[in-house]
Parts: structure tokens; sequence; C-alpha cells
């Protein structure tokens, strides 16, 4: 299975570490008028999915004043627009079936679906949303927490299914610093997962994070709704949405 996005625009050069304002006005005007999903421009395995619908909703989430209810509600939808515009290139194969008229060769996917792996707590309400469109999808669980002092992750939970050759999903709504993204796809690699089945998808991410998730991974796909413009002194995306687990489980 390839789901990389064989159809988005081509491939652009130079990787270049400047965080230019051209990221910021790419995350700031998504054009409406694109389908699917874009390429960055420096970033050449960041995809920016510009669907009008995942825009408005993501707006909703963002604003302070969303109830929690909403919140959920919205991301999992999110997660159900992403999902169904990532899987796009998911390899079909026919298998005969039989409607009431007659027999036909009909399309059926030819792999077992992608492996779903929320980085909790937050990405379990994206989970949802692609289990959701992917009901036969197996779901891994990486339980990470970021220690307050270093910003570093700590691992508290690790549950994977069985290889057998599937691709991996990793999900997490909010690429901040990148050191989690970057420790789920270590764990993946050290089950044996190989490098070219892992992709990347959040709702938001800082600049700052996805450069260090490409320099450890520069092959690893990433797949975000918005690049927001930078990192807060507590690591917070800013202008982001605020803490995604408090506000999907209504702690703080
Ligand atoms: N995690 C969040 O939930 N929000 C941020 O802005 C950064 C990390």
């Amino acid at each position: 299975m390839d789901f990389r996005g064989k159809r988005h625009a081509a491939s652009h050069n130079n990787f270049t570490l400047s965080l230019t304002i051209t990221m910021h006005l790419q995350s700031r005007f998504v054009p409406p008028s694109l389908p699917g999903m874009y390429e960055h421009e420096t970033l050449k395995k960041l995809f920016i999915v510009s669907h009008p619908l995942i825009q408005h909703k993501l707006t909703h989430m963002r604003e302070k004043s969303t109830p929690k209810r909403e919140f959920k509600a919205a991301l999992k939808e999110i997660a159900m627009l992403m999902g169904y515009e990532i899987t796009c290139d998911l390899a079909l194969t026919t298998k005969t079936i039989e409607t009431p008229i007659q027999k036909m060769e009909a399309p059926v996917l030819k792999d077992a679906p992608p492996v779903i792996v929320p980085i909790l707590r937050a990405a379990l309400g994206m989970a949802d949303g692609l289990e959701e469109i992917m009901p036969e999808a197996q779901i891994g669980h990486i339980g990470l927490y970021r220690d307050h002092d270093t910003h570093q992750p700590v691992e508290y939970l690790i549950r994977l299914p069985q290889q057998s050759g599937q691709s991996y999903i990793l999900i997490d709504p909010m690429l901040a610093t990148g050191n989690s993204a970057k420790h789920a796809v270590d764990v993946l690699l050290r089950q044996g997962v190989p490098m070219n089945k892992i992709s990347f998808m959040a709702l938001v991410a800082a600049p700052e994070g996805v450069k260090v998730f490409h320099d450890a991974y520069p092959e690893i796909p990433v797949y975000v709704a918005a690049l927001d413009e930078k990192l807060n002194e507590t690591a917070y995306i800013v202008p982001g949405l605020g803490d995604a687990g408090d506000r999907l489980f209504g702690t703080n």
C-alpha cells in the first residue's frame, strides 16, 4: 500500500532550516480552491490538507469558547476527513460479487487497512474518526507524557498489534516540539515496522516541531490541517488551540 500522495504537486528541492515567512503565510492563507492537499514549499514531506470543511471545523476547535462536546465532535470529524484524503492511494483489487441484478467484479481494498496508532491521550479522539472510516483497522497505543521541565517524552504504555506487513498511521492532534512524534516513530522502528510503512497525521503543527521531525525522519510524510506560527516558551503552539487533551477530556 502506498498512501504517500502520488497526486500531490511535484516535489520541491532543498529543505532549508530557516523557518521562513513563506511557512507562516502558507499556514495563514490556505488556498481555498486547492482540492485535497498540497505539499509545503520547503518541507517536501509536509502535506497540508486544505479541504474547506477541515479548515472550518479546525477554526471552531481553536475558539476558546467552543465547548468540550463540540471540540470532541470536530476532532473526530476532522480525523475522518483527513483520513479520507490521506488514504486516497490505498491499493485496490477486485472480487466477484452478486448484486440483485447480476454478477460483477467489484473493487475492494487489496491489503489490510493501516494500523492506527494514537499517541495518548488526545489522539484517542482522532482514532475514533479514523476507525469510523476503516472499521477493520487495528489500533495500537503509544502512551507518552511530556516531562514538564525538559519537554521530553516519557513512555508509560506501548501496546501494538502483531506486525504483518501493514502500514501505520501515527496520530497526534498537535505536532508541537516534535519530540513525541519522533519518539513514537522510534517505538515503531524498535518493533520492526519499516520506515516506509509509517506516516504521521496531526491537526496543527508548529514549524519547530516539523523541523525536529523532518531532521530525524526526512522520508516520513507528515499530514497536517494547519502549520501555525511558532511554539511559545512553554512549548504550546501559537495560535494553536490550547491543550488538546484537556479540551477533549475536560481536564486542566
Ligand atoms: N500539546 C497540546 O495539546 N497543545 C499544544 O499547543 C502543544 C502541545
